[in-house]
């Protein structure tokens, strides 16, 4: 039975929110967050400052805290990892496979570590994509999500390890600030709308991207997580999908509640990742193996989102 889960990067836009579900799932003693930032943003209890390049110190906190399970979430992100590749491929790999191998030698009960809809390239079908296809990605985030996939998959096999992995789509949240991605216009977007009534969008207005609110994203790492592992005939890289957008649905969907809303387009560099991303995704194998369902669609979501940050601006702590 596993009692006691390590978290890595649990300040990221992820981590802070998946970990606190953890928490309140789990108890916070059996919780473990750590981070390379010196300080939590979580709790203050059972925090460790951790680098995930640092194998000998991952391999003594698993042994401190008599950790069974991780979660494995500290990562550099698509439009950072095309700014600095070199960084994004040392702590994406070196990091996963650091996890990996104190899971084989401490002989642990799980590991989750994320994939992304970066797997997939211009050579993917971009429309309801499927589970088993190209993964010919053309950012350094996607060739290192794919690698991490399938070194999983190796673990899984080879060592009998119980490794599982989802490929988010864009995730939309209003805690933590997501950091260097490619959808992170999805988020910036609320915060604009509420400051300022308008909001300047780096990707074009008919950039079609699968999207995800934080509850969703929460529902479905925690159910991939206590799935019946014997189930599951994929592992470390299952589709996940909610709905679909583009920033003008999106804008549309902000103007039902501030009708002032006003946006514009000045695309850069990042269109072009976005471009190679799909537009819609088939999760089936998801909802079959593990019984997958999203409660929140983009109306829903934006409500949420806007009431959220409203009463935050209200309190002066935007
Ligand atoms: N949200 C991520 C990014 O844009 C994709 O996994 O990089």
């Amino acid at each position: 039975m596993i009692k006691r889960i390590l978290f890595t990067g649990s300040n990221g836009q992820i981590g802070s929110e998946l970990s606190r579900a953890f928490r309140k799932i789990y108890g916070n003693e059996n919780v473990i967050v750590t981070d390379i930032a010196p300080n939590s943003k979580v709790a203050d209890d059972h925090y460790e400052q951790l680098d995930v390049l640092d194998a000998d110190r991952l391999a003594k906190l698993v042994d401190t805290y008599k950790v069974d399970a991780i979660v494995h979430l500290a990562a550099l992100l698509s439009a950072v990892g095309e700014q600095k590749p070199q960084l994004a491929w040392n702590i994406n790999m070196n990091g996963t496979i650091n996890v990996f191998e104190v899971a084989r030698e401490k002989k642990l009960q799980r590991v989750f570590v994320p994939s992304s809809i970066g797997v997939f390239g211009s050579t993917t079908p971009l429309d309801n994509t499927p589970q088993d296809t190209v993964l010919q990605p053309s950012t350094m985030y996607g060739i290192t999500k794919v690698s991490g996939e399938l070194l999983g998959d190796y673990y899984v096999k080879k060592y009998g390890l119980d490794i599982r992995g989802l490929r988010y789509p864009g995730i939309i949240s209003n805690d933590t600030l997501p950091g260097g991605g490619t959808t992170d216009y999805a988020v910036a977007i609320y915060y604009d709308a509420i400051k300022q009534g308008s909001y300047e969008c780096f990707l074009s207005e008919n950039t079609m991207l699968p999207m995800m609110y934080m509850p969703d994203c929460i529902k479905a790492t925690t159910d991939l997580f206590q799935a019946d592992f014997s189930k599951l005939k994929h592992h470390t890289g299952f589709n996940l999908a909610a709905f679909s957008v583009t920033p003008k649905d999106m804008a549309a969907s902000i103007r039902k509640y501030i009708p002032n809303f006003t946006i514009s387009y000045k695309p850069d560099f990042r269109q072009a990742i976005a471009d190679s991303w799909p537009n819609t995704i088939d999760d089936s194998a998801a909802r079959t193996e593990w019984q997958w369902k999203p409660n929140y669609d983009l109306d829903t979501m934006t409500q949420d989102m806007l009431k959220v940050i409203g009463d935050k601006h209200t309190k002066g702590l935007l």
